[in-house]
């Protein structure tokens, strides 16, 4: 482990690894042994990164970004999922900006340029050992940088940064302007509430009024996506009339935009 002066962002400490099995499992620890917030773990590599849904994140050496904050806000242990929407605008933002391409969210937590996945995040939270202090929450983030190729399993529905633009970029600014909007969304959603979160959300949001199917664990459900509700929830018209408000699952876009 190495510990470099942190990036331009003084809010963030950050902690490199150049390997590590998932930069979230590491934070994790580092929040249990009482690391503060605003503490960053960033790796070079995960030899097993871990994606939402118990699935795995593909991390090679050098390609992408492997980040993982620990967050300490003193709200209800209900509102936890707000964290990740937090996360997804400001992955949204940041990736927008470094390239200049319309990054979209698809809900709950993927970041998409062109249609294909470019980021996705993992929040998890840890209860605190002794209440009333404040429980953590670790928000990982995964950047396609500068992958040329995917597992097979992914390939057609993957992409990065780099693919997009036809060259390669810098990590260090992609990871920059993650810290960097993930601070600025953080801030404001303390101070003004989810609400706020919610409206930068639905200007990102590449679901509302398309085509899809909701996967879950028993059931596919399809129709119109309304957007998503100040629950979180995304809210999906059936083809019978029926408004359905959906707390989780996978999201499938059907029609092309
Ligand atoms: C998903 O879309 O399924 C979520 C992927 C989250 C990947 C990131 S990479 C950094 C952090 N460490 C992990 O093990 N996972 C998250």
């Amino acid at each position: 482990m190495t510990h470099k002066p942190p990036t331009p962002n003084p809010e963030w400490v950050i902690h490199r690894f150049e390997s590590v099995n998932s930069t979230n499992d590491v934070a994790i620890r580092m929040a249990r042994e009482g690391a503060p917030e605003g503490t960053a773990v960033i790796a070079g590599e995960q030899t097993a990164g871990k994606g939402r849904l118990g699935r795995s994140w593909s991390s090679p050496a050098g390609d992408g970004l492997y980040l993982s904050a620990i967050l300490r806000p003193d709200l209800p242990f209900d509102q936890v999922w707000q964290t990740g929407f937090v996360a997804s605008v400001a992955a949204a933002e940041a990736i927008g900006k470094v390239s200049a391409l319309p990054a979209q969210i698809k809900w709950p937590n993927d970041i998409l340029l062109s249609g294909r996945k470019v980021c996705g995040i993992l929040t998890e939270a840890l209860k605190p050992a002794v209440t009333p202090s404040p429980f953590a929450i670790v928000v990982g983030i995964g950047v396609n940088v500068n992958n040329s190729s995917f597992p097979a399993e992914i390939a057609q529905k993957a992409t990065s940064i780099a693919f997009e633009l036809g060259r390669p970029v810098k990590l260090q600014k992609v990871e920059g302007a993650i810290l960097s909007r993930l601070h600025t969304r953080y801030a404001q959603y303390l101070s003004e509430g989810f609400a706020a979160v919610l409206e930068a959300w639905k200007n990102l949001d590449c679901t509302i009024g398309r085509r899809v199917v909701v996967l879950t664990d028993d059931s596919a459900v399809g129709g119109i996506a309304m957007g998503v509700d100040s629950r979180g929830d995304l809210v999906v018209e059936r083809e019978d009339g029926v408004v359905v408000c959906m707390a989780a699952g996978d999201v499938t876009l059907l029609d092309t935009t």
